[in-house]
């Protein structure tokens, strides 16, 4: 026992308090409140599941990329996302739960994934816009956590929106490229772009006051902006790099706000995001369906790998 464990709650308690107000990490070993670690397990799952399902919709295009060059980026791409998936698993570790109990829940679809993951990859202009808007999202989500106050989630987040701004560049790079091609290319891209801007703007969650988390949440230092904080910066990020592409954002209401200094726009379908989260997008079955087969087929991997290690032990 440590000389930590040995003082009485009233005392952990104020020292976790202690550490959040004055914006310190809290670390695996130290004490926290059990609705902090259940709140964090619960985000970081979320986000690490996210990475590993997100590698679908971009696989589905690995054999179809139109050259070498493309193919050798997307490839890339996705390992990121699985490496993502992998540090996320590892944050929650610290936390006391299994990596093994957390893919159970995904696979029993007992925890949850982001929303855009249930929608399918339908042109080779989906890869550029998924890179552009989704991983842009991603980004606007999780640079806050980089400063997130539990310590393993706040260093993963780092590395991981290193990797995150390389996705988006190379999304937005191959879209200049197709949007200086040919007119077919021009509306492609278009056409993609009425298919993802929405359900981008989904991924900050439902408006604030459908959000009872987040009050929760910012007191912890765990998030540092609120939903339509997060929304609203991402649109003003995204229209001038729309008028560079000479897209157009689906949105009759998008427009800029002088008084306010960023711009008004419409409100995204909520009753499409609560089907899709509940299991009823469009691709929901089939990404889960995927996930649990490769699950089952990796099985033997799991067998062998314990195998090795009990040998191992043995013999040490
Ligand atoms: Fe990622
Ligand atoms: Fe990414």
């Amino acid at each position: 026992m440590t000389a930590t464990d040995e003082r009485p709650p009233a005392d952990l308690e104020a020292q976790f308090d202690a550490t959040i107000a004055a914006d310190r990490r809290i670390e695996p070993r130290d004490w926290m409140p059990e609705a902090y670690r259940k709140t964090l397990i619960r985000q970081i799952a979320q986000h690490a599941h996210s990475e590993i399902i997100g590698m679908q919709p971009e696989g589905n295009w690995l054999l179809r990329a139109p050259s070498l060059r493309r193919k050798a980026i997307l490839l890339a791409k996705v390992q990121d996302e699985a490496g993502h998936g992998m540090y996320l698993y590892a944050a929650a570790e610290t936390l006391g739960v299994d990596r093994e109990e957390l893919t159970e829940k995904l696979i029993d679809a007992k925890q949850k994934y982001s929303s855009i993951f249930n929608y399918p990859t339908l042109s080779w202009a989906d890869i550029g816009v998924i890179g552009w808007l989704v991983d842009g999202a991603a980004i606007a989500n999780q640079v806050p956590l980089c400063r997130c106050s539990y310590g393993p989630y706040a260093r993963a987040m780092i590395r991981i929106c290193k990797e995150e701004s390389f996705h988006q560049r190379q999304g937005y790079e191959s879209l200049l490229a197709l949007v200086n091609g040919t007119d077919a290319q021009r509306e492609m891209v278009q056409e993609s772009v009425d298919r993802w801007w929405w359900p981008s703007l989904m991924m900050f969650g439902p408006a604030d006051g459908d959000s009872p988390n987040t009050r929760q949440s910012m007191a912890w230092g765990i998030k540092r902006h609120t939903n339509d904080e997060l929304r609203q910066r991402f649109v003003d990020m995204s229209v001038p790099q729309a008028r560079t592409l000479g897209v157009t954002l689906p949105d009759p209401a998008l427009r800029w706000n002088d008084e306010r200094q960023a711009h008004d726009f419409g409100e995204p379908d909520w009753s499409e995001f609560q089907a899709v989260i509940s299991g009823a997008g469009p691709a929901n079955q089939q990404r889960l369906a995927h996930r649990r087969r490769a699950h089952e087929n990796g099985a033997w991997v799991r067998e062998a790998a314990r195998a090795y290690a009990d040998k191992r032990e043995a013999r040490a």
